[in-house]
């Protein structure tokens, strides 16, 4: 028996390849999913892979995939969990493990193991993908096994398996980078009262240290999907990775935040979403102009549940599915451009463009009007009103 295993390169998943191999007597292969972490070296993986004991790493870029297959989606239906989290680790996690599924068909795996703890989101989103992807899987989950306690417990362990203990310097934080977020949890974070340090930050620059001089970005969007940065037509991944840069030297989508874990427990994080975060204005700022009332609330309610079933690691079950389907079809509409402004942190709209605009000069305006009837105003007035009217009439006996 085989087994296919979620790989970073880190000290933990570098210890899970012999616990396997001693727990479970299988081969194991390494997989390593790009989604824009910024991978160490390629050919020094492999290596280390090996050197740990599998019998290979497979490696698979899955950056366009990840952006225009998951981002995109919960971009267009405007999914924000408990008002502040763009999902970035929650939608990164169906799309690798989707990739291992596939990977363990190729390579006749009947398990997969990943390196998640049992406190976390993480495992239940990749174990309820493997579910729905290919419910026969078996899934190996170290971290509610074994006895290893922490990172002493985990170099003893490469140590006395003759594993190379990973030189890289483990920052004291729990991270997870792709190239729509990267979070941080743990260490001085985990008391709410601590605000984060300065030199904690990777993606974003204080917005006290961002230029003086504001920046304007223009996106172009389509059917509620961005495409173009200032008139350039780009792919999903290198349209992200630009905004992520631009977003970050003004210091743009720092959120930190107390939200609640699917597994009951309440954890403290800090999120950095550059590009994201400019790319949610943009698309709230354009349904202004394409959808009317009663949509913008319907989307919004529904937008509510869709966050909560991606967190929840629901990716692949029906109701998020058709909502998506809901989604695609209310922003058919939401087609145009937005200019932001950008200035040490904030993102603000300068403009907002639509050929498919609800919103008429012509009607609106202070000045003209041949369309909209004041008068008319008078009658609607009566009706709307009538049962405030006559509540009040009933108190005052009238
Ligand atoms: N709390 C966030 C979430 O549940 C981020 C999790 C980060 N994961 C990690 N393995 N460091 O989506
Ligand atoms: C983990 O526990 O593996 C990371 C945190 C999370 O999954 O929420």
């Amino acid at each position: 028996n085989k087994v296919v295993l979620a790989y970073s390169g880190g000290l933990d998943t570098s210890v899970i390849v012999p616990w396997l191999r001693e727990n479970y007597g299988c081969e194991v292969v390494c997989f390593t999913a790009d989604v824009g972490q910024g991978l160490m070296e390629m050919d020094g993986l492999e290596k280390k892979a090996k050197a740990s004991g599998a019998s290979q790493l497979i490696v698979k870029d899955l950056k366009e995939e990840f952006v225009r297959e998951y981002i995109f989606p919960c971009l267009r239906a405007g999914a924000v969990y408990e008002r502040k989290y763009l999902l970035g680790t929650s939608m990164a996690r169906p799309v690798i493990a989707k990739a291992m599924v596939d990977v363990a068909k190729d390579v006749g795996a009947d398990a997969v193991s990943h390196g998640c703890t049992g406190k976390g989101n993480d495992q239940v989103r990749f174990e309820l993908t493997f579910f729905a992807l290919n419910p026969e899987l078996k899934v190996v989950a170290p971290w509610r096994e074994w006895e290893i306690q922490g990172r002493e417990d985990a170099i003893e362990y490469a140590k006395k398996h003759n594993i190379p203990v990973p030189v890289s310097k483990k920052s004291i934080y729990s991270r997870d980078r792709n190239l729509w977020h990267l979070s941080h949890e743990g260490d001085i974070l985990e008391d709410p009262a601590n605000e984060p340090k300065k030199d904690m930050y990777v993606l974003t620059v204080d917005p006290e240290d961002a230029p003086n001089q504001p920046e304007y970005v223009e996106i172009g969007i389509v059917s509620g999907i961005p495409v173009s940065v200032n008139g350039k037509d780009l792919s999903p991944a290198s349209l992200l990775s630009e905004l992520n840069e631009i977003g970050g030297r003004h210091g743009i989508g720092r959120v930190d935040m107390v939200e609640n874990r699917l597994v009951g427990m309440k954890s403290r994080g800090v999120y950095e979403t550059p590009g994201g975060t400019i790319l949610y204005v943009a698309a709230r700022e354009l349904e202004s102009l394409t959808l009317d009332r009663e949509t913008i609330q319907m989307k919004d309610t529904i937008a509510l549940k869709y966050a909560e079933l991606v967190y929840a690691g629901r990716w692949f079950d029906p109701l998020r599915e058709s909502m998506d389907a809901f989604m695609e079809k209310i922003t058919e509409t939401t087609t145009g451009s937005v200019t932001l402004k950008l200035y040490k942190g904030s993102v603000t709209v300068a403009s907002r463009r639509s050929p498919k605009s609800l919103y008429r000069e012509d009607i609106s305006s202070f000045e003209t009007g041949s369309i909209y009837n004041q008068a008319d105003a008078a009658g609607f007035i009566q009706l709307y009103g009538l049962p405030i009217r006559v509540r009040a009439m009933l108190e005052k006996g009238i």
